[in-house]
């Protein structure tokens, strides 16, 4: 099992309820590999020192979050030269017209304009199938956002296979479950995302903010408590964090409350003793940052002993000549 995470922006509680603690369970029940891609960050503009220092901090928080070195294989995705290698034997099996399908490319480039963005935008989905595949993994857990990269690796794998003969485990997306969907608390029709820094509880934030946040949380007209996201978005997503946080269905946790103030206080003090655990663990290993860099060494190692001979298998079924 492989999956992956950009290290721009700060982790927050969509990504942590919605990806991360799911990491955490699946460590111990596959072989587990997962991957701060700095370099698809690299496709939009970024500051290179912010940049080194956020994948380290990316990682710390996933250790923080209990992944485990010594269970699964976390990396960093430019200490494996061998994705980049790999991503142009799959440049030279996939086609423009397929990439130029991907909905996330056309979003991106939409904004900035296409004539200007990066050569790399539009290949990313390609540089992710890479990642993917030199793994032989077969599940890669991501959001529905990414079923379409996903689709987009299958179909790479299989027609490599078919071309070159059989070379690439064809993977199959494992998508999260449309519950664990949570909203940004300002405006409940847009994702949890770090570009609205009021509606985005960060991983690390201290109790004092998680609290203010939600107390300054969107709730909707009427005064009713339900779960109901077409009607009333912004309660249905502090029912969901609360019951996400809790571990309780969210009807069962409706029930409960017949105002919004006392739901908003149960959801703040849920989500801070959820998070409570990761901020005392993330302040430590930010301590001693060489600790982490260890760590990193190490899962570049084993990620790296599979790479290489999963590039290698590659390498010869393309015709590459061996160096001798
Ligand atoms: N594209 C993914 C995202 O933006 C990150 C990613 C890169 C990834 N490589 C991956 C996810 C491989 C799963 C598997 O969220």
């Amino acid at each position: 099992m492989l999956s992956g995470i950009q290290p721009t922006g700060d982790i927050h509680l969509g990504n942590y309820l919605g990806a991360i603690r799911q990491w955490v369970a699946d460590q111990h029940d596959h072989d587990a590999l997962y991957c701060v891609v700095d370099l698809h960050a690299l496709t939009l503009p970024q500051d290179p020192a912010v940049l080194r220092a956020k994948t380290l901090e990316c990682a710390s928080v996933l250790l923080a979050a209990g992944l485990d070195p010594d269970v699964c294989t976390l990396f960093v995705q430019s200490h494996v030269p061998e994705h980049t290698e790999l991503s142009w034997l799959l440049e030279c099996t996939a086609s423009m017209g397929e990439l130029r399908r991907m909905t996330q490319f056309k979003d991106k480039a939409v904004k900035g304009g296409e004539e200007s963005a990066r050569v790399g935008l539009f290949t990313y989905p390609i540089l992710q199938a890479a990642d993917i595949l030199i793994y032989d993994a077969d599940r890669v857990p991501v959001g529905e956002d990414q079923r379409q990269h996903v689709e987009l690796t299958r179909d790479l794998a299989q027609r490599f296979n078919q071309r070159y003969g059989e070379t690439f485990v064809v993977p199959e997306p494992a998508i999260g479950k449309v519950g664990a969907k949570v909203v940004d608390l300002q405006n409940p029709t847009a994702k949890m995302s770090k570009s609205s820094p009021q509606g985005t509880v960060l991983a690390l934030d201290p109790p004092d903010v998680i609290e203010r946040k939600f107390k300054r949380a969107v709730t909707d007209t009427g005064n009713e408590v339900r779960f109901d996201p077409e009607t009333k978005p912004g309660v249905s997503n502090l029912l969901t964090i609360l019951a996400l946080a809790t571990g309780r269905g969210v009807d069962d946790v409706a029930e409960e409350y017949s105002q919004y103030g006392p739901l908003k206080a149960d959801a703040a003090a849920a989500v801070i003793e959820l998070l409570r655990p990761l901020r005392e663990r993330y302040a430590e290993l930010a301590a001693d940052p060489a600790g982490t860099a260890a760590i990193l060494s190490r899962g570049a190692d084993k990620a790296q002993a599979i790479a290489s001979t999963t590039l290698a298998r590659a390498r010869a079924h393309v015709g590459l000549l061996p160096r001798g």
